[in-house]
């Protein structure tokens, strides 16, 4: 019963002579300034071991173009193969930290874990600091604000699986206050 949220791509780096991995992990914002950024891993996949080897990894944000790539990553293990090809999406490199990117995604957070927890009954949740962001010329403004009717995000509705793309803009943090300088 939770609205559309962000569905994040997240990349990793393998092992060698085994393929890297694209994985789709709940997202959460933990704090704006320093930015940090939390993943929830299960045990049975892949990208939690790999998390644990590299400590580095980039969350791709998704466009509504690129739901058929998304939802392939999501269907298909990375013991069946390696999900770039499988996917179509294109493998870039990050930037300052060593994992690769999607180069199809207009925004890369490029993250490396500060701690972690055991999630009961099956997951890891990693904390990570956000190291670098590179975001596409035009989804964002001089100020750094993302410009969101510019790029069409999506995010998927947490318990019953299906993508929505993002609504109109209502307002802002501070309105009731006659305030527009507030950044979280
Ligand atoms: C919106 C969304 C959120 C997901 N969240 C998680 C998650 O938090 N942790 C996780 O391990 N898998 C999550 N998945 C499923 C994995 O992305 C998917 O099963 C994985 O790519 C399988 O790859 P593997 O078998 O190679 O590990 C999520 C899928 C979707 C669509």
């Amino acid at each position: 019963m939770i609205p559309p949220m962000p569905a994040i791509l997240l990349t990793v780096n393998g092992l060698p002579n085994e393929p890297d991995e694209i994985s789709v992990l709940w997202t959460f914002v933990l704090n704006g300034n320093p930015a940090q950024i939390g993943v929830s891993a299960e045990y049975a996949h892949r990208a939690l071991k790999l998390i644990e080897i590299h400590s580095e990894f980039v969350l791709n944000v998704p466009v509504a173009s690129m739901v058929g790539p998304f939802d392939k990553v999501d269907m298909n293990s990375s013991k069946v193969g390696d999900k770039f090809a499988l996917s179509g999406l294109t493998r870039g490199k990050a930037t300052r930290v060593n994992a690769p990117t999607i180069e199809e995604s207009p925004i890369h957070l490029e993250c490396r874990v500060f701690n972690r927890i055991e999630l009961p009954p099956g997951r890891v949740v990693f904390f990570a600091d956000v190291i670098a962001t590179n975001v596409l010329a035009g989804a964002c403004d001089i100020h750094g604000r993302l410009i969101v009717p510019a790029v069409p995000f999506f995010g998927m509705t947490a318990g019953s699986g299906e993508f929505y793309t993002v609504g109109q803009r209502l307002g802002q943090i501070g309105q009731s206050v006659g305030r527009t300088d507030i950044r979280y």
